[in-house]
């Protein structure tokens, strides 16, 4: 993996905390060395013109519920930067709220990103760091740092399997020696199986209903094995035909078929990966397991699924939503003695 090396000048002294960054489609989070996560927040920034008037949990309250004259956006897409100048004036502020105001100690930060990212788009976190104020940007891989975060032992010679489920990126790795040996990177997460409930609704029941509702189904109701009991909710939307307001009451079964064609494809990315791992790491996955991250792996039943279909032992992380950042951060407590083996530059 290439080692970084910045091209801007460096302060001699390492002044203020290191921050890692997890910028997620869905959620940003900051880690501070020496104090841990200090914010998790919604990646959303709310507009007026080319006024910011709302960020983060605000401003994810006013998504698809405001009048003309605002704009509510979310600025990552796919763990992307969609939109440059929103990203920025939402780091800045995150960064300002994690880390305070003073010039004298500008951070220096590790950022994840995504495996699939071009160059130009690892230009763009960097750009983004450098407007929020750190003096350094390094960056580290998603998988790598969901890794490291879920205490897989990264530098050991035995394989470890591990995947990332964010809302709008899925990570799989199989890492062994300090380094990825077989994996994929898929624009798709948790806002994709959303999208297969609206589709669901629209399809078996002439309902429409919003993203946010479609996530609450999903986090109410959602599993990838059959749970006991057949829980229930009411869901409130529009009537696909007549446009009128309407109510229905859905079971889990509903939401575990609208879920079957978005779970169905992770486990072909995960075969895939398998597939083309060396036969001596794959045969250490055996014993490993895979390890599970990122908020969609708190999807119910979803290890008891996975190992089930792949026949390899699952773990779900301890707060899997938290594991990327986590990883981030342990490379940001340390930079110098990891910028060599996991840190890397754009490629431009
Ligand atoms: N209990 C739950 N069951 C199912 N899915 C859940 C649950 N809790 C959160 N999620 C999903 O997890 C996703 C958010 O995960 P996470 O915060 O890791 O994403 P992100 O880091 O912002 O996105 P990405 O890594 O793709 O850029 C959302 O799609 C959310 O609906
Ligand atoms: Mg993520």
């Amino acid at each position: 993996m290439a080692m970084l090396a910045d091209s801007r000048p460096r302060p001699r002294l390492s002044l203020g905390r290191d921050l890692a960054i997890d910028l997620g489609t869905a959620n940003t989070r900051i880690y501070s060395r020496g104090a841990g996560v200090v914010l998790d927040a919604p990646s959303v920034v709310a507009m007026r013109g080319r006024d910011v008037v709302a960020v983060g949990q605000q401003a994810k309250q006013m998504l698809g519920r405001v009048p003309e004259e605002f704009e509510v956006v979310q600025p990552i897409q796919h763990s992307v930067i969609h939109q440059y100048d929103a990203t920025e004036r939402m780091l800045r502020y995150f960064v300002q709220s994690a880390h305070g105001r003073s010039l004298i100690s500008r951070p220096r930060l590790v950022v994840n990103v995504p495996s699939h990212l071009t160059g130009v788009e690892q230009r763009a976190v960097r750009d983004a760091g450098y407007a929020a104020g750190a003096r350094q940007v390094f960056l580290v891989q998603t998988a790598m740092a969901a890794a490291i975060g879920a205490d897989v032992p990264i530098h050991e010679s035995r394989g470890h399997f591990v995947l990332s489920i964010g809302a709008g990126c899925t990570e799989v790795a199989v890492i062994a020696s300090g380094g990825i040996v077989s994996g994929t990177s898929l624009r798709t997460g948790g806002v994709d199986f959303d999208v297969a409930i609206v589709e669901y609704l629209v399809e078996h029941f002439d309902m429409r209903v919003g993203e946010v509702t479609a996530e609450q189904i999903k986090i109410n109701l959602g599993s990838a094995v059959p749970v006991d009991g057949i829980p229930v909710m009411t869901v409130q939307g529009q009537d696909s035909r007549t446009g009128l307001p309407k109510q229905i009451e859905l079971s889990s079964v509903h939401v575990r078929k609208a879920l079957q064609r978005p779970l169905d494809e992770l486990l072909s990315a995960l075969r895939r990966v398998l597939d083309t791992t060396p036969p001596e790491v794959s045969g250490d996955l055996l014993r490993t397991g895979l390890v599970v991250t990122g908020g969609g792996a708190l999807l119910r039943g979803l290890p008891e699924r996975l190992e089930h279909d792949l026949g390899v032992p699952v773990r779900l992380a301890a707060q899997p939503q938290l594991s990327v950042v986590e990883g981030a951060g342990r490379c940001a407590d340390n930079i110098s003695s990891v910028r060599r083996l996991l840190l890397i530059e754009p490629a431009l």
